[in-house]
């Protein structure tokens, strides 16, 4: 397989790294040479990535062609350039639709819309992809865990979901920071911190989606501490509030 990427931004450098190391991806990978500095970089530390000097070089040596620009840059990029029948579109960009990417892609027909995180770098993680792709399964498995889905609707539902990432990272070192100005040392307060979250996400990533709505009960003791923070939370409004912001992003995303 022949991979094409178009725009080398933060999310594309992570994608074609994950690619290259978890992923053990054997083939070549031609990179856009816009951000310059990450596509020297990628080239420095892998064989097996061209910078290349214009984007239609790119779709002319690719067989897959990601595209990770802006949303506002997406439509004059696709437009200059000039893709095949049988060639495959894996866009990334977060809200630019199969309808226009079809029309900006023609006559290319197998075009997707995925969503990776940044933690592909190291290959794992969730990779959404609508519609199902066959073609690509395999390629995306290698560097997380693929959901397939049949519509847009519930692939903005997952963008909805996208959106927590900063929340999670806060509450992580809101954590830490507090048990550091309650007397810890900044380094054991980060590794309790990030050491219990990775253990509480790994443990309900093993259980079904029923019992994932009781994971909270299980660590309440009547009276005890998760209980009162728990408790707090809900009464200042916080999960409200949660909700309140998801849907602005829901309402966000269903404009375009
Ligand atoms: N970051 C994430 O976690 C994440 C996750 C999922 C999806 N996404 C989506 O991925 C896309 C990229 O996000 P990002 O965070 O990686 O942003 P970014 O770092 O700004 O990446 C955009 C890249 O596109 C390049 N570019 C702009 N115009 C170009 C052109 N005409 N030809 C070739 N390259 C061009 C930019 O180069 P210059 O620096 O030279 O302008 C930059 O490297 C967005 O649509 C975003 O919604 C991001």
């Amino acid at each position: 397989m022949k991979l094409g990427l178009i725009g080398t931004g933060i999310i594309g450098e992570a994608f074609v790294r994950g690619l290259l190391t978890a992923g053990n991806f054997a083939g070549e990978i031609f990179v856009s040479k816009r951000s310059e500095e990450r596509s020297t970089r990628l080239s420095a530390d892998f064989d097996q990535v061209t910078v290349m000097n214009s984007n239609q070089e790119i779709v002319e040596q690719s067989d897959t062609i990601i595209l990770a620009v802006l949303p506002e840059q997406t439509e004059s990029v696709m437009r200059e350039l000039s893709f095949t029948a049988d060639q495959i579109i894996l866009s990334i960009v977060s809200s630019i639709t199969l309808k226009s990417l079809a029309e900006w892609g023609a006559p290319c027909e197998k075009i997707f819309r995925g969503i990776p995180l940044p933690p592909i770098e190291n290959g794992i993680g969730p990779f959404p992809i609508c519609p199902p792709s066959p073609e690509l399964d395999s390629l995306l498995s290698s560097v997380g865990t693929v959901v397939s889905l049949e519509n847009e609707d519930q692939f903005l539902s997952i963008a909805v979901g996208s959106a927590m990432m900063a929340m999670f990272y806060e509450m992580v070192a809101t954590t830490a920071e507090y048990m550091e100005t309650a007397g810890l040392p900044a380094a054991p307060a980060a590794q309790y911190a990030t050491s219990m979250m990775h253990a509480l996400a790994d443990t309900a990533m093993n259980v079904d989606e029923k019992e994932l709505h009781q994971l909270s009960q299980t660590c309440l003791t009547p009276g005890g501490l998760n209980e009162q923070v728990l408790f707090g939370l809900r009464d200042a409004g916080w999960y409200q509030t949660l909700k309140v912001e998801m849907k602005g992003i829901e309402d966000r995303l269903s404009k375009y």
